[in-house]
């Protein structure tokens, strides 16, 4: 199967739902590639894998690693990158760098960043030269110092106005997918309807072009998530069951028995 191109992707707007799920690992992203329309190397590795408290400290060699494994482990969707917090913010050179070194070092297609109007600039530079990019807006966990945590972004008239004004700005600004997190349900409907570019709901609005969910998350990995996560399994209870069982036959000596012994061929 050939891979789906990014102008693939921009034409889904309005048509078929487009799935979106995070990768970090190369057998996650060839487990999930047949389902997925676009792997997302989300930022997220760094609670999700790392055990970091936010995405703030997440390096480029981070992303690079991981975005590359997840490149290996797909045939079929585009995978996009995060860039991370501190790679792209201080203009639209910087910004550049970044996203080329990705790209290079990965092999990924695009690149992700968040923010609103004060990032149009930026993408248009790097989508003027030859990278495409996903905007994230709405609640946008690199800026949690700012932001003062995680809830739901939109509750006032007036931060909806201005969530919405970001989204416009960044969907003119050439991004070719926009990521909408965290936001009052008519905002992400709304927002949906202001911008040419699909757009995909994390907690935010049933009419959105698309959908993601941080894949650990809608696995069940995680005693606590947020409300806008569905746990598609139970994960966590599996893998402690597993451990429990190995430990127990071990300690019991019921492991390993004849058949998993090596003896001289006769
Ligand atoms: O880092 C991430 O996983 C993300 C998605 C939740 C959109 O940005
Ligand atoms: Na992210």
């Amino acid at each position: 199967m050939k891979r789906l191109t990014v102008p693939k992707l921009q034409a889904m707007k309005g048509g078929d739902p487009i799935v979106m799920l995070t990768a970090y690992t190369a057998r996650m992203a060839q487990l999930l590639d047949p389902h997925s329309d676009i792997l997302l190397v989300g930022d997220s590795l760094g609670q999700v894998i790392y055990g970091l408290p936010s995405t703030v400290p997440v390096t480029m060699e981070m992303m690079c690693a991981h975005g590359a494994a997840v490149v290996r482990g797909s045939w079929h969707a585009v995978v996009a990158v995060d860039m991370p917090f501190g790679s792209y913010e201080a203009g639209p050179e910087r910004a550049f760098d970044s996203a080329a070194r990705i790209l290079k070092e990965t092999g990924a297609a695009a690149v992700k960043l968040e923010g609103g109007e004060a990032m149009a600039e930026t993408v248009a530079f790097l989508v003027g030269r030859g990278i495409p990019v996903v905007g994230h807006v709405g609640l946008t966990p690199q800026a949690v110092n700012a932001l003062g945590g995680y809830g739901a972004r939109g509750r006032s008239d007036a931060e909806a106005a201005k969530i919405l004004a970001d989204a416009r700005a960044i969907a003119d600004a050439g991004a070719f997918l926009l990521v909408v997190e965290g936001v009052m349900e008519s905002l992400g409907a709304d927002i949906t309807r202001a911008v040419s570019c699909p757009t995909i709901g994390i907690g935010a609005s049933a009419a959105c072009d698309g959908q993601v969910l941080v894949t650990e998350d809608m696995l069940g990995m995680f005693e606590r998530t947020p409300r806008f996560v569905k746990r598609y399994e139970d994960l966590a209870a599996r893998i402690e069951g597993a451990a429990a069982g190995f430990a127990a036959e071990v300690r019991g000596r019921a492991f390993p028995t004849e058949e998993q012994l090596y003896r001289p061929k006769t």
